[in-house]
């Protein structure tokens, strides 16, 4: 691998737990190294043993009872509608009811895809490629960074991000390009007057227009966008259980953005609910046992936290969902900082040191090494293995990255840290070793490598 090896600190994890940060050298990222001609290059996506279409998703039922009303829908020309915001092609999908259940977004039609529907992007792309994308992403691959910060937020039991998945739709309102749509056209005028002449035979199988594959998002109700939100708190503040309540919240998206390292987190990209409860609403809430802060994304019933001051007014229950996860999961950590900020750091919010509460939750979890390798790592690179481009090389680097900034986060806490004070910490990256440089024998996640980004601290100018 990289001949610098002994520059970093080579740590050994015999205990299951993530090594506290003590040594800091300066970052010196290693290339990836040639391709070997054994490293497979695996069209996955396309590969017949993987089960086709949505047959993945059967593990959830409620989840794929979505996608079926999705197809049904489609099926009977409730077309999904593309939002007109944003830089590339995303969709409401409805039901039959015309209901919108979903956001979809086709692999195909993000910024980088081929398909992308937004002329101004194309023509960004076209005449000034070198600067179009971010150089520490790996370009169209939003549809698995969607559902990998999905994975993460499951894991981690945060409940922020509503359930997203990679899937394949097919639908006349996506945009596919003319030849395809004059082939079908094409086929079905022969079929038709073929079957004219000759008692309804066919010349081709009735085929309609490709599924994309892209993330679905399951559609959160009475969220408004982040901004919105925050404009009304400067008018008007919550109450002091409220504003606790919101604060709890608040540090799930932290979290849920800091491992996951978004380049995109701004005020448009995470949506809040207020929601107030009349009494009778509140104590059937409390009854029927869903009090748990688990589910409220994906079934519609919500929770409320009430104590003895707060329990003669009506509930109000504030969740945040964090949406448009799609730039994510970087190879390495971004060297155009400036350009990708977490704009959460900037909330007063930031300031206050991560609660107990937030802690307990994730501290546990976080440093154990085995959590982290098998139930975060092996995950994230399973679903990414899904892509037709996949090479594990990259994968690799963006784990290192997810370790790293983990290591951090769970420093961070242990040290009573704020979220404005984490996003100060120097990027560390966290690589697992293949081979022990030291001559020795590394089998599975035993070997782990520190290696610190001390080119700048985030947030420096504070
Ligand atoms: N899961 C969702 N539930 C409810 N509204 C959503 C959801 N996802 C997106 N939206 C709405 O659609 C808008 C655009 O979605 P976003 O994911 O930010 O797309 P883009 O990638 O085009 O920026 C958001 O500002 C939000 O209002
Ligand atoms: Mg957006």
């Amino acid at each position: 691998m990289n001949s610098d090896v002994d520059e970093h600190t080579v740590i050994n994890v015999t205990n299951n737990t993530l090594p506290d940060v003590c040594i800091v050298s300066s970052e010196n990222q290693p290339l990836l190294p040639p391709s070997s001609p054994g490293t497979p290059n695996m069209e996955l996506a396309d590969n017949p043993h993987l089960p086709p279409w949505n047959t993945n998703i059967t593990d959830d039922p409620e989840y794929a009872e979505v996608i079926k009303q999705a197809e049904r829908a489609i099926e009977g020309s409730i077309l999904p509608v593309r939002i007109a915001a944003g830089s590339s092609g995303s969709y409401f999908v409805r039901n039959l009811e015309g209901k919108t259940i979903g956001v979809f977004k086709p692999k195909d039609e993000e910024p980088y895809g081929r398909f992308n529907p937004k002329w101004t992007k194309w023509l960004h792309k076209t005449l000034c490629p070198c600067c179009f994308g971010r150089g520490c992403l790996i370009p169209n691959q939003g549809y698995l960074s969607e559902a990998g910060a999905s994975i993460i937020d499951t894991k981690l039991r945060l409940n922020i991000v509503p359930k997203t998945r990679a899937v394949r739709l097919a639908a006349d309102s996506f945009n596919y390009p003319a030849y395809q749509r004059h082939l079908i056209t094409a086929k079905r005028e022969i079929n038709e007057s073929v079957g004219r002449r000759m008692h309804g035979r066919r010349v081709f199988q009735p085929k309609g227009l490709p599924p994309k594959i892209g993330s679905f998002q399951l559609f959160v109700e009475n969220y408004v966008d982040a901004d919105v939100f925050l404009k009304q708190l400067d008018h008007d503040s919550l109450p002091e259980d409220v504003t606790k309540q919101f604060q709890r919240q608040f540090e799930r998206l932290v979290v849920l953005d800091y491992i996951i390292r978004n380049t995109d987190r701004n005020n448009g990209n995470w949506l809040v609910k207020y929601e107030v409860k009349t009494n009778s609403e509140r104590d059937m809430t409390k009854n029927d046992g869903s009090g748990d802060e688990g589910d409220h994304l994906n079934n519609a019933v919500t929770t409320s936290t009430t104590d003895e001051a707060t329990s003669t007014r009506p509930a109000v229950d504030i969740r945040i969902a964090a949406i448009d996860n799609g730039l994510a999961f970087p190879f390495k950590h971004p060297d155009e900082w400036r350009t990708y900020p977490f704009h959460w750091a900037w909330l007063p919010q930031a300031k206050t040191p991560f609660s107990e509460e937030i802690k307990s939750l994730v501290i546990p979890l976080l440093s154990d090494l085995n959590f982290v390798q098998h139930e975060l790592c092996d995950e994230i690179q399973r679903l990414f293995s899904q892509d037709k481009n996949y090479d594990r090389r990259f994968v690799e680097r963006q784990l290192s990255v997810m370790r790293g900034q983990i290591l951090n986060l769970v420093q961070a806490m242990r040290d009573g840290k704020s979220p404005f004070q984490l996003v100060q910490m120097p990027g560390v990256i966290v690589e697992r070793l293949t081979h022990d440089p030291h001559g020795g024998d590394v089998s599975g996640p035993k070997q782990f490598k520190q290696i610190f980004n001390d080119r700048y601290p985030l947030f420096s100018w504070f």
